[in-house]
């Protein structure tokens, strides 16, 4: 048994124990929250993204949004007040990666689908100046001249499943008829009216 004394005098061998300890107190947190049912399982009505949506998250990451916005609610009386209810975990089960961040140039998004027309997000996605004039977000005109790629989603439809989300040979059927001829700009505009959209009365 080591006695106190030999590990105060021994730096190398306190900050070995000092490591051990805060592993072993980090892992009793966090490991736990891996396995709660609240943590892991969708909220009520929380469904796994449609082929044009899961296009349009593919978008909204690869050019980098997340850069200045956010996609949770703080649980704060001033949050709640501006964008609603606050997030919960099962809101972003089917979310990899998940986009909660805390860099906010821009308001948070996780309220945002239905608050504007699909046009306005159009415009807005082109030029924000046309819509916002005092808006310093970046225009992201290319987006309406690239489509989405079936082939890619369905493949990752197929790969998410094998991660646990409940899609079936069904919503493969269909993303062909979804997506085909779908540009960035109509995915991205569809993620972003789905954000915060699910029902939650609905039975889960
Ligand atoms: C350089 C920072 C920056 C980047 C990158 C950025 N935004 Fe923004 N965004 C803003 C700012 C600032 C506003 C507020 C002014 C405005 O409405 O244009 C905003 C507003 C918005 C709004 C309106 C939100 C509301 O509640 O009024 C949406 C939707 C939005 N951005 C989507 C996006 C998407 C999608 C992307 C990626 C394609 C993106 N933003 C990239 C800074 C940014």
């Amino acid at each position: 048994m080591i006695s106190h004394a030999t590990i105060e005098k021994n730096v190398g061998l306190m900050a070995v124990l000092i490591v051990v300890a805060i592993a072993v107190g980090g892992l009793v947190e966090i490991v736990p929250l891996m396995f709660q049912a609240q943590t892991v399982q969708p909220a009520p009505g929380v469904k796994p993204y449609s082929p044009l949506r899961l296009a349009g998250r593919d978008v909204y990451v690869s050019e980098g949004c997340y850069g200045c916005h956010s996609q949770m609610v703080r649980t704060l009386a001033s949050e709640k007040l501006r964008y609603g209810d606050y997030s919960v975990a099962g809101e972003s089960v089917y979310d990899r990666p998940f986009q909660w961040g805390s860099k906010r140039t821009g308001p948070d998004l996780a309220r945002v689908g239905g608050r504007y027309s699909d046009d306005w997000h159009r415009e807005h996605l082109k030029n924000p100046r046309n819509v916002v004039p005092e808006s310093n977000m970046p225009g992201y005109p290319w987006l309406t001249q690239e489509l989405v790629d079936p082939t890619l989603i369905e493949h990752k439809m197929r790969m998410l499943a094998k991660l646990g989300h409940p899609y079936t040979e069904a919503d493969y059927a269909k993303v062909k008829d979804e997506v085909t001829g779908q540009t960035r700009m109509d995915a991205l505009v569809a993620y972003l009216q789905g954000l915060g959209k699910f029902d939650k009365e609905a039975a889960p």
